[in-house]
């Protein structure tokens, strides 16, 4: 039984051969199709995750169902053990989840069903780092030796942690920058903190991040208004235009338009948002695949 957890999980090498075979897929390759039974279970929201393993499933055959948080037993105080326990002995073999808590899957490695990790609270989102690395790859046929600055909101951003890792391991030069409020010191591991403006020149990638406002709630907002966020921090037409000819941008939306990213350029030339979109499906066929051990 296998389950997709994290990055770590991987050598950094199998998690491009998985990026690979995702453009593999894309490209026409022939899937095993079956019958297996998958649960969506989201108790975040979600847009493209969500639908894109459903998009995945229903393509390679799979008996899909989803589960309904905000109707079932979780509202009555059902532990999410008990939720997986009740999935496998309704005949389920994978569960796909979004969950609040970084590590919510640790204690449900032994029930006897495949847990597919889409996101989990501000700690890891792997399933969004193979289709950025799939998109990534696309664009100029390898990691190694890029530069790329993840900007914005680091902090609560479950996309920095799982995109840093593996950009580091493969060799990127990764460029953090931020609000000093929205860093953690936990990404000089990874790479450097700099401002913006001094490294928009000379970056290949260009990673947006949005500003998880559903997670400051405890937290004072260190945003004075939108306008000043995109003008002091976000991608607008003056920094647009100080980005390399072949640079390429990209946001795993959904985006705070005119915040994080001027509106007009979520479609512009260099950006490539809508088609990490399309290559989510692809990626979650190729994890999907993974996961029956193909
Ligand atoms: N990028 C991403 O995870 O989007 P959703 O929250 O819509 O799934």
């Amino acid at each position: 039984m296998r389950h997709f957890l994290e990055v770590e999980q991987f050598k950094p090498e199998e998690f491009i051969e998985l990026a690979k075979r995702g453009i593999e897929i894309k490209n026409g390759a022939s899937l095993n199709k079956n019958g297996l039974s998958i649960v969506n279970m989201f108790f975040e929201s979600s847009t493209r995750t969500k639908m894109s393993f459903e998009v995945a499933e229903k393509q390679m055959d799979f008996h899909t169902y989803n589960f309904d948080v905000t109707t079932s037993a979780v509202n009555k105080g059902e532990s999410l053990y008990d939720s997986i326990l009740t999935m496998k002995a309704l005949g389920m073999n994978i569960a796909v989840i979004r969950h609040q808590n970084n590590h919510y899957y640790k204690d449900l490695l032994d029930i006897g069903i495949s847990i597919v990790n889409a996101g989990s609270g501000s700690g890891e989102h792997p399933s969004q780092c193979l289709l950025d690395m799939m998109t990534i790859i696309e664009e100029f046929g390898k990691i190694q030796g890029l530069k790329v600055a993840i900007v914005g909101d680091l902090k609560h951003s479950r996309v920095a942690r799982s995109n840093a890792k593996i950009l580091h391991e493969l060799g990127a030069t990764i460029y953090f920058c931020s609000p000093k409020e929205y860093y953690d010191k936990e990404f000089e591991k990874y790479g450097t903190y700099k401002k913006l403006d001094e490294v928009i020149f000379e970056v290949d990638v260009l990673m947006m991040l949005r500003i998880q406002f559903e997670r400051h709630r405890n937290e004072a907002r260190h945003i004075e208004t939108e306008a000043a966020y995109l003008r002091d921090y976000g991608l607008n037409q003056r920094r647009y235009h100080q980005l390399k000819d072949h640079a390429i941008v990209m946001h795993p939306a959904p985006v705070n338009r005119d915040v994080e990213i001027a509106s007009r350029l979520v479609e512009s030339e260099k950006s490539r948002i809508v088609r990490q979109m399309e290559n989510g499906v692809f990626a979650r066929m190729a994890i999907l695949e993974w996961v029956k051990g193909e």
